[in-house]
Protein backbone atom coordinates (compact mmCIF):
# COMPACT_ATOMS: atom_id res chain seq x y z
CA UNK A 1 0.00 0.00 0.00
CA UNK A 2 1.33 3.35 -0.68
CA UNK A 3 1.04 5.02 2.17
CA UNK A 4 2.68 2.19 3.98
CA UNK A 5 5.37 2.73 1.50
CA UNK A 6 5.47 6.42 2.05
CA UNK A 7 5.48 6.05 6.07
CA UNK A 8 8.92 3.88 5.61
CA UNK A 9 10.64 6.71 3.50
CA UNK A 10 9.69 9.18 5.37
CA UNK A 11 10.15 7.57 8.90
CA UNK A 12 6.67 7.34 9.56
CA UNK A 13 4.10 4.83 11.78
CA UNK A 14 3.89 2.06 9.10
CA UNK A 15 1.09 0.10 10.62
CA UNK A 16 -0.83 3.62 11.01
CA UNK A 17 -0.44 4.16 7.59
CA UNK A 18 -1.67 1.13 6.85
CA UNK A 19 -4.62 1.24 8.61
CA UNK A 20 -5.12 5.16 7.36
CA UNK A 21 -4.91 3.59 3.92
CA UNK A 22 -7.35 0.72 4.75
CA UNK A 23 -9.66 3.21 6.17
CA UNK A 24 -9.78 6.45 4.73
CA UNK A 25 -12.13 5.80 2.11
CA UNK A 26 -14.56 3.73 4.12
CA UNK A 27 -17.52 6.14 3.58
CA UNK A 28 -18.07 4.71 0.46
CA UNK A 29 -20.53 2.65 1.58
CA UNK A 30 -22.66 5.78 2.14
CA UNK A 31 -23.81 7.08 -1.24
CA UNK A 32 -23.26 10.23 -2.35
CA UNK A 33 -26.70 11.36 -2.58
CA UNK A 34 -27.09 10.27 1.13
CA UNK A 35 -23.68 11.85 2.64
CA UNK A 36 -25.12 15.20 3.37
CA UNK A 37 -28.29 13.68 5.79
CA UNK A 38 -25.48 11.41 7.35
CA UNK A 39 -23.29 13.27 7.82
CA UNK A 40 -25.79 15.37 9.77
CA UNK A 41 -26.89 12.64 11.79
CA UNK A 42 -23.21 12.30 12.92
CA UNK A 43 -23.47 16.16 13.68
CA UNK A 44 -20.43 16.79 11.51
CA UNK A 45 -19.73 20.26 10.88
CA UNK A 46 -20.70 20.74 7.20
CA UNK A 47 -19.27 23.67 5.18
CA UNK A 48 -20.74 25.50 1.88
CA UNK A 49 -18.22 23.65 -0.18
CA UNK A 50 -19.43 20.61 0.79
CA UNK A 51 -22.70 21.05 0.57
CA UNK A 52 -22.23 21.92 -2.90
CA UNK A 53 -20.10 19.11 -3.65
CA UNK A 54 -20.88 16.18 -1.32
CA UNK A 55 -18.31 13.88 -2.87
CA UNK A 56 -15.83 16.09 -0.20
CA UNK A 57 -17.73 15.41 2.63
CA UNK A 58 -16.44 11.42 2.46
CA UNK A 59 -13.44 12.32 4.05
CA UNK A 60 -14.89 13.83 7.41
CA UNK A 61 -17.40 10.72 7.30
CA UNK A 62 -14.70 8.05 7.26
CA UNK A 63 -12.87 9.28 10.06
CA UNK A 64 -16.16 9.06 12.37
CA UNK A 65 -16.61 5.39 10.89
CA UNK A 66 -13.17 4.56 11.55
CA UNK A 67 -13.49 5.65 14.89
CA UNK A 68 -16.74 4.62 16.22
CA UNK A 69 -17.29 1.41 14.06
CA UNK A 70 -13.60 0.44 13.51
CA UNK A 71 -12.59 1.59 17.00
CA UNK A 72 -9.90 3.66 15.95
CA UNK A 73 -8.68 6.09 18.44
CA UNK A 74 -5.21 7.11 17.34
CA UNK A 75 -5.62 10.77 16.61
CA UNK A 76 -2.80 10.49 13.77
CA UNK A 77 -4.41 8.30 12.20
CA UNK A 78 -8.06 9.84 12.42
CA UNK A 79 -6.45 13.37 11.21
CA UNK A 80 -5.46 12.10 8.26
CA UNK A 81 -8.53 10.18 7.16
CA UNK A 82 -10.25 13.35 7.76
CA UNK A 83 -8.23 15.07 5.69
CA UNK A 84 -6.59 12.68 3.15
CA UNK A 85 -8.70 14.82 -0.05
CA UNK A 86 -8.34 18.25 0.88
CA UNK A 87 -5.17 18.31 3.47
CA UNK A 88 -5.50 21.62 6.05
CA UNK A 89 -3.87 23.80 7.23
CA UNK A 90 -1.09 23.13 10.11
CA UNK A 91 -0.67 19.42 8.79
CA UNK A 92 0.97 16.92 10.05
CA UNK A 93 3.86 14.76 8.40
CA UNK A 94 1.69 12.11 8.84
CA UNK A 95 -1.19 13.83 7.14
CA UNK A 96 0.86 14.74 4.32
CA UNK A 97 2.05 11.24 3.85
CA UNK A 98 -1.73 9.72 3.21
CA UNK A 99 -2.88 13.13 1.18
CA UNK A 100 0.22 11.92 -1.08
CA UNK A 101 -0.66 8.65 -0.95
CA UNK A 102 -4.15 9.10 -1.85
CA UNK A 103 -2.73 11.33 -5.04
CA UNK A 104 -0.32 9.31 -6.07
CA UNK A 105 -2.64 5.80 -5.99
CA UNK A 106 -5.63 7.47 -7.48
CA UNK A 107 -9.00 5.78 -7.71
CA UNK A 108 -9.10 6.07 -11.72
CA UNK A 109 -8.09 4.34 -14.55
CA UNK A 110 -4.38 4.65 -15.73
CA UNK A 111 -1.72 7.35 -14.54
CA UNK A 112 -3.06 10.77 -12.94
CA UNK A 113 -2.32 13.87 -15.21
CA UNK A 114 0.03 15.03 -12.31
CA UNK A 115 2.14 12.23 -10.69
CA UNK A 116 5.41 13.46 -12.62
CA UNK A 117 5.02 16.91 -10.62
CA UNK A 118 4.59 14.77 -6.80
CA UNK A 119 7.67 12.46 -8.14
CA UNK A 120 9.48 15.44 -8.95
CA UNK A 121 9.12 16.52 -5.67
CA UNK A 122 8.91 14.04 -3.03
CA UNK A 123 12.53 13.66 -2.67
CA UNK A 124 12.87 17.06 -1.17
CA UNK A 125 10.01 16.51 1.34
CA UNK A 126 6.59 15.08 1.61
CA UNK A 127 5.17 18.73 2.08
CA UNK A 128 7.00 19.93 -1.14
CA UNK A 129 5.56 17.01 -2.62
CA UNK A 130 1.70 17.76 -1.37
CA UNK A 131 2.51 21.48 -2.25
CA UNK A 132 3.41 20.44 -6.03
CA UNK A 133 -0.08 18.91 -6.11
CA UNK A 134 -1.87 21.15 -4.41
CA UNK A 135 -0.63 24.50 -6.47
CA UNK A 136 -1.52 22.59 -9.72
CA UNK A 137 -5.16 22.71 -8.35
CA UNK A 138 -4.69 26.38 -7.05
CA UNK A 139 -3.00 27.37 -10.32
CA UNK A 140 -6.60 25.81 -12.32
CA UNK A 141 -8.50 26.68 -9.49
CA UNK A 142 -10.92 28.27 -11.86
CA UNK A 143 -11.76 24.73 -13.41
CA UNK A 144 -12.93 23.24 -10.13
CA UNK A 145 -16.14 22.90 -8.84
CA UNK A 146 -15.44 24.27 -5.71
CA UNK A 147 -12.08 25.35 -3.30
CA UNK A 148 -12.28 23.59 -0.35
CA UNK A 149 -11.02 26.38 2.35
CA UNK A 150 -8.87 23.49 3.90
CA UNK A 151 -7.21 23.55 0.65
CA UNK A 152 -6.32 27.20 0.29
CA UNK A 153 -5.17 26.68 4.32
CA UNK A 154 -3.11 23.73 2.91
CA UNK A 155 -1.61 25.86 0.23
CA UNK A 156 -0.87 28.80 2.22
CA UNK A 157 0.95 26.60 5.41
CA UNK A 158 2.50 24.88 2.76
CA UNK A 159 3.64 27.98 0.88
CA UNK A 160 5.17 29.20 4.01
CA UNK A 161 7.19 25.32 4.59
CA UNK A 162 8.59 24.77 1.89
CA UNK A 163 10.21 28.56 1.04
FE1 LIG B 1 -11.04 9.58 -0.58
Amino acid sequence: MMSEKLAEQFDSDKVAAFNAGLLHDISGIIPNSKRISFAEDLGITILPEERMFPMIIHQKISRVIANEVFNIDNQQILSAIECHTTLKGDSTKFDNIVFVADKIEWDQKGTPPYLNNILKSIDLSIYHASYAYIKLLINQKDNLKVVHPWLLDAYNDLTNKVN
